[in-house]
């Protein structure tokens, strides 16, 4: 029996909103699926220079953003934050800020976007950047790190509720990443250790998560769901 190929659509004006995209993986993602045929609306928590306006920390906002610049066909969640400090010195207050950022504004996302694409009724796909720190942790940084295996847990629920409408919900999992959320320890000089640490020895650049992302929300993965991709240079094998 002759293989059945499979043509997948190349996307021809479908909408994705990107947050996070002032910056880093964000951006980097959302220039690329604009130039893939994607309406890209990019948002960040701080607006300009064709950047909407959007905390993903507030529930009012994304229902405006949703509203205003909706009807979606797909999320990108790229917004997060990084803060350093060690278990016992942790304040509440950066638990607090890290896990409303990274964790309920990935709930928020996926409730809001959720809910318009279960309306629209022609389904979707979600796409959360959460961490090798879902999986693994690291010292220095037990907020973060709760944070991010919060959004693979989320990922796998959201992705069990709304598979019957048609909607995928899944994660990528970046190891080191050159963007500026990295860039402190690079300028300590730390560069070559963590090099070290990644079998496949190179930091991985914006364009390596661009990929998972993009293939995340294409057609191409209309049968994957639930699932958080490492895209790390081996980190976790470790
Ligand atoms: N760079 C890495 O090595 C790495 C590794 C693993 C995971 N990640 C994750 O990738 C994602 C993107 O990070 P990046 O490396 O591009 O960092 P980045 O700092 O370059 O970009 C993060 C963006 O998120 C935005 N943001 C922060 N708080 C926000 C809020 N409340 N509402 C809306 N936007 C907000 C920032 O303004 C910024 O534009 C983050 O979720 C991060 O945790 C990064």
């Amino acid at each position: 029996m002759e293989p059945q190929v499979r043509r997948v659509l190349q996307v021809s004006a479908r909408r994705v909103l990107v947050t996070g995209a002032a910056s880093g993986i964000g951006a980097h993602a959302a220039a690329t699926l604009a130039e893939r045929g994607w309406e890209v609306v990019r948002s960040d928590r701080r607006p300009g220079d064709g950047v909407v306006e959007l905390d993903v920390t507030e529930a009012g906002a994304w229902t405006q953003v949703v509203a205003e610049h909706g009807p979606f066909d797909g999320l990108v969640n790229a917004a997060g934050i990084r803060e350093r400090a060690r278990l016992l010195d942790l304040t509440p207050e950066q638990w607090d800020r890290t896990v409303a950022v990274n964790l309920t504004g990935a709930f928020l996302g996926t409730q809001a976007v959720g809910r318009a694409l279960v309306e629209a009724g022609r389904g979707g796909s979600i796409v959360h950047v959460a961490s090798v720190n879902s999986e693994t942790p690291v010292a220095g940084q037990p907020h973060y790190c709760a944070s991010k295996a919060g959004v693979a847990m989320l990922t796998r629920a959201a992705a069990l509720e709304l598979a019957r409408h048609g909607i995928r919900v899944n994660a990528v999992a970046p190891g080191a990443i050159r963007t500026p959320m990295i860039q402190d320890r690079i300028d300590e000089g730390q560069e070559e250790a963590l090099v070290k640490r990644i079998p496949r020895r190179r930091l991985g650049e914006p364009a390596d998560i661009t990929e998972a992302i993009s293939y995340l929300l294409s057609d191409a993965a209309d049968y994957v769901t639930g699932v958080l991709l490492p895209v790390d240079g081996g980190f976790l094998l470790n």
